[in-house]
């Protein structure tokens, strides 16, 4: 049995037919995986491939994930609405989600009658795991008539209990839209206490928010932004709005995950850091060979669980399934659906501080 745990139905080797099927797919990663490290690869990558046409499955890969399931094998490539989207609008009959748990359940809940598989169990989301549809019931009862954003990072449940979500992408104009919508001036932006409290800095709307944190983002500091820039002088810093307000004031540009590509991909800045998780540097690198890139990064444990193998793992066995309970699902679904629909208008959202704006509340259990 292989280190990774996972025995290959079909025994795979580097044949003639595995190079003929693969090379195109090196050519898009060869700035940074040696051949002979995709050599090992290319027999997944191809049984993978074969796989998605036998089974009529799609791979949808997140922006976090490695370079080889990114560019070999996903089909579709974005941040988390983008992903969303797709799943509700794929003809395909499997979903294999190329992310964490949470992102294969919203998937699930805007395609209920596909099957949707997550290759590991284990990917998970301090976000999801900060809150539950209990909590939320209590927030709603402390805070009657204040509708409730909720993140996509969180659970079916969470969902459920929600009037829309959102994601970094467009949590801004979700907030506007539904405090509009009920004509109050406060909400409810749950779990992320950052995220909550850079988009306060964006709207003159009361945030009350949760005390919950992405584990990756947390832990970025201003002084670290300042101690990049010392080192390297000119650098562009892009960061992702779940980090705190204080690193975000030192940052040139905040946004989503594709926010910040974007941003690389228009701008072309001579050197530029991404502060956010790590395979985002390698992937942007791939597409923007003139920018240089300083990495200092934060690994996301949850999205690393998802591997080649144990994706191949997941096509050949059909597991893990994603179930979500079929009541809970479609309350679900109004709330995913909303943001889903929502008309995104202008350029992505650059997360600019306001010292004077900030969340009203930051509640807990
Ligand atoms: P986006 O891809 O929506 O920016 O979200 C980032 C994230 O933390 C996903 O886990
Ligand atoms: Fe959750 Fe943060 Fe990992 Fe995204 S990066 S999956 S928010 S822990």
């Amino acid at each position: 049995m292989p280190a990774h745990g996972f025995e290959a139905e079909v025994p795979l080797a580097l044949t003639d037919e595995v190079r003929a099927k693969t090379d195109h797919l090196y050519d898009r990663v060869a700035n940074l995986i040696p051949r002979l490290e995709w050599d090992l690869h290319a027999p997944t990558i191809a049984r993978i491939n074969d796989l998605k046409v036998e089974k009529n499955a799609v791979i949808l890969a997140h922006n976090y994930m490695t370079p080889d399931i990114f560019y070999a094998v996903g089909d579709f490539r974005g941040d988390s609405l983008q992903l969303a989207k797709e799943a509700a609008a794929t003809d395909a009959q499997v979903i294999v989600q190329a992310g964490v748990h949470f992102m294969a359940e919203t998937s699930k809940i805007l395609s209920p009658e596909k099957t949707v598989l997550i290759p590991s169990m284990e990917a998970g989301c301090s976000l999801a795991s900060s809150i539950t549809g209990a909590d939320v019931r209590l927030l709603k009862q402390r805070y009657p008539g204040v509708p409730v954003v909720t993140y996509v990072n969180t659970t079916a449940d969470v969902k459920a209990e929600t009037d829309i979500c959102c994601t970094s992408s467009n949590a801004v104009q979700v907030v506007e839209h539904i405090c509009a919508e009920w004509g109050t001036d406060q909400v409810i932006l749950i779990p992320d206490q950052y995220l909550a409290r850079n988009v306060a800095a964006m709207t003159d709307k009361k945030v009350i928010t949760w005390a919950g944190a992405c584990e990756v983002h947390e832990r970025f500091t201003a002084e670290d932004i300042r101690e990049i820039r010392a080192g390297n002088p000119g650098v562009v810093v892009l960061a992702h709005p779940e980090c705190p307000p204080e690193v975000l004031a030192e940052a040139d540009f905040a946004g989503s995950t594709s926010a910040m590509s974007g941003y690389v991909k228009t701008e072309q800045p001579k050197n530029v850091v991404l502060i956010t998780e790590c395979s985002m540097s390698d992937n942007v690198a791939l597409e923007n060979p003139g920018v240089e890139f300083v990495r200092p990064c934060n690994l996301c444990p949850h999205m690393k669980r998802i591997t080649l193998e144990n994706i191949l793992h997941a096509l050949e066995t059909m597991t893990h399934e994603v179930h979500v309970d079929p009541v809970i699902a479609e309350k679900a679904r109004l709330a995913v659906q909303r943001m889903v629909d929502l008309p995104l208008s202008g350029p992505a959202t650059n997360f600019r501080p306001h010292a004077d704006r900030d969340v009203i509340a930051i509640e807990h259990r």
